[in-house]
């Protein structure tokens, strides 16, 4: 401890309380992602107060894990508790943010990439110590998370809110064009556009077997004959001239070589085509995104995620809080020279990069 230092018992005493707030809310976060992986908060969607046994009933879950559940619940105050009837009540309030009734804004969803990014903290420590990063493989169920969180910021949005950003692409997709995903995951979004656009054709592209393999299966039990999904490294990628539209959802940042895909969709758009992208909202600089409502998430998702598993392919380790004022100087270095930066109401995390060519 700092010797020469003098300590202002009020703001050392202020700063302890935010710290415990900051513990309680990191185990309630927990919690949250427990309760809507096990079905708990859908059971209480019908706002009907219920005793620990009559909600493990409802949910088929333990009775003896439920009460814990509620306990964390209740002192958190995600749930209200009436202590003379020892029931628990989740507000319709709340339900609307919390169930699967309220996709596309159920909030618990990005709450389960905390538990998968805890359990790699030993190897994060480690990284800290020798360089290097965590793989891709040590994330179990992230494309499965990631897929669901991607159904309710880009899938449910996809047509309505965000395609328009890119002026006169809806009319082109619905005369017929070629369109590529970059960093595809398990391939939502170009299914989205594949049924909504027949004379269009689709391909995607990911680095991940595991998520190509569930998009070539869901694309086949949806009858899809308009689509594609192929396997890929697409850090040297480039086909020249073949696709009118090219999409990135979330995907450039936590590349091996984030200039390499983007100089390679420039190359692989035909002239007149345009690139949709998007990615992390926020600043370049770290003191602009002090107070950012989302900041301390997304440079805590880049370093035990979008980071190091970039770092591990002997990437560029970029970051998912690269932010605006490079990922535009990138774009143009890329060859583009007209690049428009969008937000949208629904999505407060990203900006959505509208990049054409000439
Ligand atoms: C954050 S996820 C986004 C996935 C998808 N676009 C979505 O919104 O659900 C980033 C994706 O980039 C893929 N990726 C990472 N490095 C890659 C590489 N070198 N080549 C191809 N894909 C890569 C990952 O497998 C992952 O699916």
């Amino acid at each position: 401890m700092c010797q020469a230092c003098t300590i202002d018992a009020n703001v050392s005493g202020a700063f302890a309380e935010k710290m415990l707030g900051l513990l309680n809310g990191g185990a309630i976060a927990l919690m949250v992602s427990v309760g809507h992986r096990a079905g708990l908060f859908d059971a209480m969607a019908d706002g009907q107060a219920v005793t620990s046994q009559q909600l493990a009933k409802n949910a088929g879950r333990n009775e003896r894990y439920c009460r814990e559940w509620l306990g964390a619940m209740a002192t958190g105050e995600i749930v209200e508790y009436d202590i003379a009837t020892k029931q628990f009540r989740l507000p319709p309030e709340h339900a609307a943010w919390l169930t699967h009734d309220a996709t596309p804004n159920n909030i618990a969803v990005p709450f389960q990439f905390l538990p998968i990014l805890a359990q790699v903290e030993d190897e994060i420590v480690e990284c800290f110590e020798h360089g290097g990063g965590v793989p891709y493989e040590r994330y179990p169920r992230f494309h499965q998370i990631m897929a669901e969180e991607s159904d309710q910021t880009v899938v449910s949005s996809l047509v309505e809110s965000i395609l328009p950003v890119a002026d006169g692409v809806i009319s082109r997709l619905e005369s017929g064009i070629d369109v590529l995903d970059v960093g595809c995951g398990r391939g939502h979004a170009m299914m989205e556009l594949a049924q909504r656009f027949p004379k269009s054709s689709f391909a995607g592209y990911d680095l991940s077997p595991e998520a190509i393999g569930y998009a070539r299966t869901r694309a086949k039990e949806l009858g899809l004959n308009n689509i594609r999904f192929e396997q890929r490294d697409l850090s040297a990628f480039a086909e020249p001239e073949r696709y009118d539209f090219i999409t990135g959802f979330d995907v450039i940042h936590d590349q091996k070589s984030p200039s390499g895909l983007l100089s390679g969709v420039q190359r692989s758009l035909r002239s007149g085509g345009v690139f949709l992208a998007q990615d992390i909202f926020g600043s370049s600089e770290v003191g602009h995104n002090i107070g950012g409502p989302v900041a301390p998430f997304v440079y805590t998702i880049s370093c035990l995620h979008c980071m190091t598993v970039s770092l591990a392919q002997g990437g560029e380790g970029l970051g998912a809080a690269w932010g605006k004022e490079l990922a535009v100087s990138m774009m143009r270095d890329a060859g583009f020279t007209d690049v428009k930066v969008n937000t949208l109401e629904h999505d407060v995390m990203n900006y959505f990069y509208v990049c054409r060519k000439a």
